[in-house]
């Protein structure tokens, strides 16, 4: 009798011990794969394909062309790094603004960029528009 109920619980704990780690291992996996921290929109108010580029302190975008009235985004999954797109409009337009600056947009869910014939525009709630860069002679 004495036998059986200590292999019993040797069973019971080894369960338990192998549970808590299998979930420990699911939680540090979870940990892994999170979810975006914010998302940065940029939108194209122009009549024309803007030719966009964004990039962080470790990873490039690549060049994107945005149609007139569409819309593309990125999710910030770095903590405290900043991320700068720049844009290019009929090839004689040019540019740059930094998309996600942890500083001011840090505890935003979202950062809506919003490209119109007379600049770029910054809004935190796809309504309320401040005009931060104007476009440069490229
Ligand atoms: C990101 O960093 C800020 C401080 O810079 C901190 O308050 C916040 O909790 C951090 N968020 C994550 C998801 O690590
Ligand atoms: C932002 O506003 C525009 C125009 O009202 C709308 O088409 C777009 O779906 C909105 N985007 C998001 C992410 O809410």
């Amino acid at each position: 009798m004495g036998n059986i109920r200590s292999l019993l619980s040797l069973f019971l704990v080894s369960v338990f011990v192998s549970t808590s780690a299998a979930a420990v291992g699911l939680a540090k996996q979870g940990d892994h794969k999170k979810k975006p921290l914010a998302t940065i929109h940029v939108m194209n108010a122009i009549p024309n394909p803007i030719r966009l580029h964004c990039s962080s302190g470790q990873k490039d975008y690549g060049e994107e062309v945005v149609h007139a009235g569409a819309e593309y985004q990125i999710g910030v999954e770095e903590n405290a790094s900043s991320y700068s797109c720049d844009a290019l409009w009929g090839g004689l337009w040019f540019a740059n603004w930094n998309a996600f600056r942890p500083h001011k947009d840090g505890s935003r869910k979202a950062v809506f960029w919003l490209a119109k014939s007379d600049g770029v525009f910054h809004s935190w709630d796809n309504s309320t528009w401040v005009k931060e860069m104007v476009w440069l002679p490229f």
